[in-house]
């Protein structure tokens, strides 16, 4: 009887082990929070990348998370958000994957794992036509605005005589109308959403060639192999049957 009664509560507790493994097992498959939902993260202020359309975040990060969701079956979800708060959005699983023409970085490789990489960008700055400035060694003295957070943000830094002189705004939109309204005599952003604000403002000029190239990867929370092996997957696959490069012709000019 005695037998029976421990045989019993070995297979009890064996089993109640085994459905904990199960259970973490099941969450490991997908590497996301939801088996059927891909939770993106990005701040949609940073065309042609992310930017706002009827109420929808468009862009070619969304475009491309869409088709990656789709090849891993998963329906994809995006959040906006600032630029700064994404890293610990990621960290406390708030989001699965940032998507937002993110530059890989050794600093920020130690919080987040990055995918393969999909774009290469350089920062470029942007001024007032007229100003007279050729580059960034008129701009030493000067008032640089930036979006805070960004690689725009550290090579501003790099050449200003006191980092007072930078200004940060919680997306690049807010520090071009800062250029306009004079409060700020440059702004340094990545090269595509300076060529978009350039076109939609023909009083902006903008210098390039000042900082090396950097390139732009999709980002999964520290330790989270499956989800990064499942997405340069699924990212293979539509970078392989041209489908990537068609989104990079509807966005990139
Ligand atoms: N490439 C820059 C960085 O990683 C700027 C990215 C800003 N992205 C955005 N969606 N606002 O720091």
């Amino acid at each position: 009887m005695k037998k029976i009664k421990i045989f019993v509560m070995v297979l009890v507790v064996a089993s109640i082990f085994l459905g904990l493994v199960a259970c973490k097992n099941d969450k490991k498959d997908t590497g996301t929070k939801d088996p059927k939902v891909l939770v993106m993260g990005t701040n949609a202020a940073f065309p042609p990348f992310e930017y706002m359309e009827g109420g929808q975040v468009v862009g070619l990060d969304a475009e491309m998370m869409a088709l990656i969701a789709k090849e891993l079956g998963m329906e994809l979800k995006i959040v906006d958000m600032d630029f700064d708060s994404l890293p610990t959005a990621l960290a406390n699983g708030q989001i699965d994957i940032i998507a937002a023409g993110l530059t890989v970085r050794p600093d920020r490789e130690e919080t987040m794992d990055f995918t393969d990489t999909y774009y290469t960008a350089a920062q470029t700055v942007i001024v007032l036509k007229d100003s007279g400035y050729e580059g960034i060694v008129d701009l030493s003295d000067k008032l640089i605005g930036v979006q805070t957070g960004t690689t725009g943000s550290f090579c501003a830094e790099e050449f200003v005589n006191d980092l007072s002189q930078i200004k940060t705004f919680q997306n690049g939109m807010l520090a071009v109308e800062a250029l306009k309204n004079g409060q700020v005599d440059a702004v340094v952003i990545d090269n595509n959403p300076a060529k978009e604000y350039a076109e939609i403002n023909s009083n902006l000029d903008l210098i390039e060639g000042e900082f090396a190239d950097e390139m732009y990867a999709m980002a999964v929370a520290k330790g989270n192999k499956v989800l990064l092996d499942r997405v340069n997957e699924a990212f293979a696959k539509i970078r392989g049957n041209g489908e990537f490069d068609k989104i990079i012709d509807k966005y990139v000019k």
